[in-house]
């Protein structure tokens, strides 16, 4: 009697764990605030694979900077698992959260937050302060990072005499000084003009081809549309999460845009 069916079932292919940068299951966040508690987070699972680029939308309110706070290592889940790179960083605590985001994660906010009497070179070096590297180490770092972002010419300007685009430009070499697994930015363009803002997903999209994991935070779908993946979250859950079609190149968009001289 022959027992193998004829047909064989499809089989889920899990995602390898060793591919897998981020894996959220279930988390929830609650906020205390007095006598009143905001569930922020409502049950929020997902998995994204190294090289991805995520861009995450969603209305005021719905948990994205909540949900990134916690990607970053800046704030713990109330309930459920954070497994960054295989390991369970939701049980860490502050310190050993300290260290793993200073190794594994750069962060950019919308406000650039330089310091202002310190030269974008400085800027740069400053996450490095943490790490045990000589002092010509941590120059050559900044400097490459510098360059990574187009700014190898403007290491000694300090951030009044830059641009926004610049600003935001040295905000991401400090980002990517300590050479992080994953990249995370939390409306990054959302001080600047629709040109720069093109310039800085420029910046992204190489750095994601060159395998880096993006995971953005963004209110414009403009801006969204040059990611690999958007989800869409609505009152503390994912709500959708769809592969992005006709993703745009920025640097071909980028031709299109009138420059300032125009
Ligand atoms: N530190 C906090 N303490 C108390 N409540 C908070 C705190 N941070 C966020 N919340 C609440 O949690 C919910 C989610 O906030 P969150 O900042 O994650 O939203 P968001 O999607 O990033 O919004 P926005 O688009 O305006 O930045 C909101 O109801 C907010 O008021
Ligand atoms: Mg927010």
């Amino acid at each position: 009697m022959n027992l193998t069916p004829a047909v064989k079932p499809v089989e889920e292919t899990p995602i390898p764990a060793e591919t897998c940068v981020i894996q959220i299951e279930d988390v929830h966040k609650y906020y205390e605030l007095g006598e009143t508690r905001v569930h922020a987070l409502r049950g929020v699972s997902v998995e994204i694979a190294r090289g991805e680029f995520v861009a995450i939308m969603g209305a005021s309110g719905s948990g994205k900077s909540t949900f990134m706070n916690i990607l970053g290592c800046l704030d713990k889940p109330s309930a459920g698992r954070y497994l960054l790179e295989g390991t369970d960083v939701s049980r860490h605590d502050k310190k050993a959260l300290a260290l793993i985001r200073n190794q594994k994660i750069g962060f950019v906010f919308q406000g650039f937050n330089l310091l202002a009497r310190t030269t974008a070179l400085e800027n740069t070096e400053l996450p490095t302060l943490y790490t045990k590297i000589d002092n010509s180490e941590r120059a050559r770092r900044a400097s490459e990072a510098l360059a990574m972002v187009g700014l190898a010419d403007r290491a000694h300007h300090f951030p009044s005499q830059m641009s926004g685009g610049q600003q935001q430009r040295v905000a991401v070499a400090r980002a990517l000084v300590n050479r992080p697994s994953i990249l995370l930015a939390d409306e990054p363009t959302g001080n600047l003009d629709s040109r720069t803002s093109v310039e800085i997903m420029d910046i992204f999209q190489k750095l994601n081809d060159k395998g880096l994991t993006i995971v953005l935070v963004t209110h414009e779908h403009d801006i969204a549309q040059f990611a690999k993946r958007v989800l869409i979250f609505r009152d503390g859950r994912i709500r959708k999460d769809d592969v992005a079609t006709n993703r745009p190149n920025a640097s071909e968009v980028l031709k299109t845009l009138p420059t300032l001289e125009d």
